[in-house]
């Protein structure tokens, strides 16, 4: 196996930062200078290429020419507390569709999220079909019913949205969007739902800045996650892989003129 770190001797300070920020533990600091003691521990994070002053390491798994200089200013604090407090789920979506190159756009940042020992791994479907998403809204109708049946905790919850969704006619579950994406992992992979958390916090909040609205679509990606076969079904799910995520997402139809308030803070300090 080629050694995962490249280290070239006329550049290194032997400054053993590499070691020190390597989130795996697997660079040492030797007579020699950093190595590597453990090539397959290495998580391709790019932390101690990114990291390294003076150009002097490289690593095969996450190549320095791969890399991009940090240029921008991290922002200051008063336009991230806006923009993040600006961040609004949005519910009401206008008929043009929101083309592939910019909802690829959405989800590449989402891809700089952070994962679990950087297992990335998501996998996106990407629905724009009214007459599919009202199927998903259907079947994820049906397993609330069943979900009832079972005596599920949320029963009354769900009888709520059942009774909205059916009797009412008001489609609580898709909210009426005509695009959802959904995000799969692999079966076996324990942080996917915990993956697509992270990333979907990203999308939603990089959505707006190419003016698109998001809702994470809590009822059907909690049908997702439980495994439904009608659902997995209608998605062709491969068997290998599951669902962890949905969002719904489209053009705001309305814009937001507040900033709201959340709850009061509860921290303790010790
Ligand atoms: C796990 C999760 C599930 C959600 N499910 C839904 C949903 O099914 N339908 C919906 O309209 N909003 C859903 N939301 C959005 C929340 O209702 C929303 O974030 C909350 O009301 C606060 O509003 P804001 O996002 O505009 O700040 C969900 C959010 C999360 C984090």
């Amino acid at each position: 196996m080629k050694c995962v770190l490249n280290i070239d001797k006329s550049k290194c300070l032997n400054c053993g930062i590499c070691a020190e920020i390597c989130p795996s533990c697997i660079i040492e600091m030797q007579e020699d200078g950093p190595v590597c003691v453990w090539e397959r521990g290495c998580m391709a994070c790019g932390h101690c290429v990114a990291i390294c002053p003076t150009g002097a390491l490289d690593n095969n798994q996450c190549p320095r020419e791969e890399q991009i200089p940090v240029t921008v200013p991290t922002l200051d604090s008063t336009t991230a507390y806006e923009f993040l407090r600006s961040r609004r789920s949005v519910r009401c979506f206008r008929d043009e569709l929101v083309p592939e190159e910019k909802i690829s756009e959405i989800l590449s940042v989402a891809q700089y999220a952070p994962t679990a020992a950087n297992s990335q791994g998501l996998y996106y479907i990407v629905i724009s079909d009214s007459a599919v998403i009202h199927k998903i809204a259907d079947i994820t109708a049906a397993w609330m019913e069943e979900e009832i049946i079972k005596g599920s905790s949320s029963s009354r919850y769900f009888n709520n949205v059942l009774h909205t969704y059916r009797e009412r006619k008001i489609d609580i579950i898709a909210r009426n969007a005509h695009q959802m994406v959904f995000a799969l992992a692999r079966r076996l992979n324990v942080t996917g739902i915990s993956n697509w958390e992270q990333a979907s916090a990203y999308a939603e909040l990089y959505a707006p800045t190419v003016g698109v609205g998001t809702t994470i679509a809590g009822f059907i990606q909690t049908c997702g996650q439980e495994g439904y076969q009608p659902m997995r079904e209608l998605l062709a799910v491969p068997t290998k892989q599951k669902i962890v995520g949905a969002m719904m997402l489209g053009y705001p139809k309305y814009k937001y003129r507040n900033l709201v308030t959340r709850q009061h803070l509860k921290v303790e300090f010790r």
